[in-house]
């Protein structure tokens, strides 16, 4: 199928992000599971990663990252029109997080809600800004994914706890100009395998008693190997449906931005896509997975590091629990 790009209608007008100082390194967790810190970086590519501190929540993170972008895009809290955030770690389950990041910030002109779409969250939430844009409903959208994967994950299955890491990242989403914005979107889900990669008990299905806390049915489960040839499937196809619904291929993308969750699985999207290393962005290494953060935090830092500016074309490709996955390709 021949697909006619569009014009692109909203632009990402600034970006931002936090991580907590509090650095963990393999080191660290070898005297808290029995692992090592070979295993882990063999295997995953990870050697440290930033955990939040009990008095840090993830509206804080997310309030942390939204004032970098708001800043950089000079806008006033004040001047926002939404507030979408992507979290699988609500601070409480009612009301949802966006509520206190709306209050954090001021934001007294801003809708706010969250939604959960796992590690993929940031780049539904583009489109989701996209589409109020394109609605008429607002000119300045927020979208902030923020994730305290450290209150979620069992600290003592040794197949889980070294994956992950604490974040947030932001990002100001404005009408288009000059040719600059989303040029291409692709989302799928897959519920089918929601038990892949999931939180059995805490929720309306098993809610939380003491049998939930005695199982530690509560903390995330993944069947690690099913989950790693998904995600290499799934990351594949939506790199290669995002292209081809902007018209570019890979030798036409200046930077990749993957989710950050395993080096094999982003090395083996990068070689699907047909763009070498040296235009991959790669923080694996000193946040592990944080979830619907990993994306928005990445190109923040690819941004501080010049490695991509105004006029660059991304390509960013995620997938998370649910299954659910995407791609954007994006003008910067
Ligand atoms: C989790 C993952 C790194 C495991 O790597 P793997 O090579 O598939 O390893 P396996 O799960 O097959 O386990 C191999 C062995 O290592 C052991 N192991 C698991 N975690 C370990 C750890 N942290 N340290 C040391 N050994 C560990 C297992 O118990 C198993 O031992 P056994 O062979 O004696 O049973 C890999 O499957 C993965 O990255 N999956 C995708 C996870 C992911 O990205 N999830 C988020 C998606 S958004």
């Amino acid at each position: 199928m021949t697909h006619t790009p569009t014009p692109p209608r909203a632009k990402l007008a600034s970006t931002g992000r936090y991580n907590p100082p509090k650095v963990v390194t393999n080191a660290d967790l070898e005297s808290m599971v029995d692992t090592s810190d070979e295993w882990i970086r063999s295997r995953t590519g990870i050697r440290e990663r930033r955990l939040a501190d009990a008095d840090t929540g993830a509206a804080d993170m997310a309030a942390a990252s939204a004032r970098v972008a708001l800043e950089r895009a000079g806008l006033d809290a004040k001047e926002l029109d939404f507030i979408l955030l992507s979290t699988a770690t609500p601070d409480r389950l009612l009301p949802s997080t966006a509520c206190d990041v709306q209050a954090l910030l001021g934001a007294s002109n801003a809708a706010a809600y969250d939604f959960s779409t796992a590690c993929s969250g940031f780049l539904y939430g583009l489109s989701m800004a996209e589409a109020h844009i394109v609605a008429g409903q607002g000119k300045n959208v927020l979208v902030v994914a923020t994730e305290k994967m450290s209150s979620i994950v069992d600290w003592s299955d040794r197949s889980t706890c070294v994956l992950f890491g604490d974040g947030s990242g932001s990002a100001v989403v404005q009408p288009a100009t000059d040719g600059r914005g989303i040029l291409s979107s692709y989302m799928r889900t897959d519920g089918t395998l929601a038990e892949l990669l999931y939180r059995p008990g805490g929720g309306a299905r098993i809610p939380l008693d003491i049998s939930v806390l005695d199982e530690r049915s509560h903390y995330v489960k993944m069947a690690g190997p099913e989950v790693f040839r998904s995600a290499v499937r799934s990351m594949c196809e939506a790199a290669e449906k995002a292209l081809l619904r902007a018209g570019v291929s890979g030798d036409d993308i200046d930077l990749l931005v993957p989710h950050q969750a395993n080096l094999r699985i982003i090395e083996s999207t990068a070689k699907y896509a047909k763009i070498p290393m040296d235009r991959v962005f790669v923080n694996v290494d000193r946040y592990g997975n944080m979830s619907s953060a990993s994306i928005p935090v990445a190109l923040d830092e690819a941004v501080e590091q010049g490695r991509v500016g105004e006029g660059s074309l991304v390509l960013m490709v995620a997938f998370g629990a649910g299954f659910t996955w995407a791609a954007n390709v994006v003008r910067l």
